[in-house]
C-alpha cells in the first residue's frame, strides 16, 4: 500500500507508531520550579550526536483537562532548562509504563510508581535508582514543530548529555557495556515492547571501520 498522511491511513489503527522501530524509550525525570518532580517515558527519544553527546525526546499535546496542554516534562524543561534520562530496562518495565499515566502536574511519578529518587551531581532532577543508566541533561535547543491540520503540535527537545553515570556491574573486563546484562526494552508499535538479550544480540564487521572517537 502507499498512502500520504495528509489524507489518512485506512487501516484500523495509525501504522506510523509501528513504522519506526524498536525504539529506545527517554524514561524522563524533570522538577518543576516549585521542586515537584516529575517522570515519563517518550519513544520519540534518541541519541542524535557523539561530541558533546546529545539527545531529543518529542512531547506531544497533553490530554490533562483544565492544564495548558503542555505534557508535564515539556513544561519542566522549558522553565528550568534541566532533564534526566534514566535508561528503561526489561526490571523496570512495569514502573516506566505506569509513569505514562496522564497525571496532573503535582503529581511525582516517580514516588507514585513505587521507585527510588537519588540525586544528580550537575542538575536538580533526581534519577530513579533502579534504572542502571542515567544520563544528565541540559536543553540546548527546543523546536516546536509546525503542525497545520490540527492544534495539536509536537515540541522536540535537545539537551546535551553533561554527566554520565553506569552501573559499575554492566562494563565488562574489556571495557565495553554488557548489553545482555543491561537487558534493554524497546518500544515497538501499539502496546508492543520488545526485549534485547544477550541472545539476540549479534556482531557485523563494518567495511572500512575506524573505531568510535574516543
Ligand atoms: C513507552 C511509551 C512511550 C511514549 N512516548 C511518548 C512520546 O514520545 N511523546 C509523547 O508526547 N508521549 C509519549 N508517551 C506518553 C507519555 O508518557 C504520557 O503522555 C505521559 O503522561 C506524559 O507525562 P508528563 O505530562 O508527566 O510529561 C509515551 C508513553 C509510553 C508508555
Amino acid at each position: 500500500m502507499f498512502y500520504e498522511p495528509k489524507d489518512g491511513h485506512g487501516l484500523p489503527k495509525n501504522p506510523f507508531n509501528s513504522l519506526v522501530v524498536p525504539r529506545p524509550i527517554g524514561w524522563i525525570s524533570t522538577v518543576d520550579m516549585a521542586g515537584n518532580v516529575n517522570l515519563a517515558p517518550y519513544s520519540f527519544f534518541n541519541g542524535v550526536a557523539y561530541n558533546p553527546p546529545t539527545v531529543m525526546f518529542s512531547a506531544g499535546h497533553s490530554r490533562v483537562e483544565g492544564e495548558d496542554g503542555l505534557k508535564d516534562s515539556l513544561r519542566n524543561v522549558l522553565e528550568t532548562g534541566e532533564f534526566v534520562h534514566n535508561f528503561a530496562t526489561w526490571d523496570t518495565r512495569d514502573a516506566m509504563n505506569a509513569t505514562s499515566a496522564d497525571l496532573t502536574r503535582d503529581v511525582d511519578e516517580l514516588a507514585m510508581a513505587g521507585l527510588t529518587p537519588i540525586p544528580s551531581r550537575l542538575v536538580t532532577p533526581p534519577r530513579v535508582k533502579e534504572s542502571p543508566i542515567h544520563f544528565e541533561c541540559k536543553v540546548v535547543q527546543t523546536v516546536q514543530l509546525p503542525n497545520t491540520r490540527d492544534e495539536h503540535t509536537y515540541t522536540v527537545v535537545f539537551g546535551e548529555v553533561v554527566g554520565i553515570h553506569i552501573a559499575d556491574d554492566l562494563i565488562m573486563d574489556n571495557g565495553q557495556i554488557d548489553i545482555g546484562r543491561l537487558h534493554p526494552i524497546a518500544r515497538m508499535g501499539y502496546q508492543d515492547y520488545s526485549e534485547v538479550t544477550a541472545e539476540t544480540v549479534f556482531t557485523m564487521e563494518r567495511p572500512g571501520f575506524h573505531p568510535y572517537a574516543k
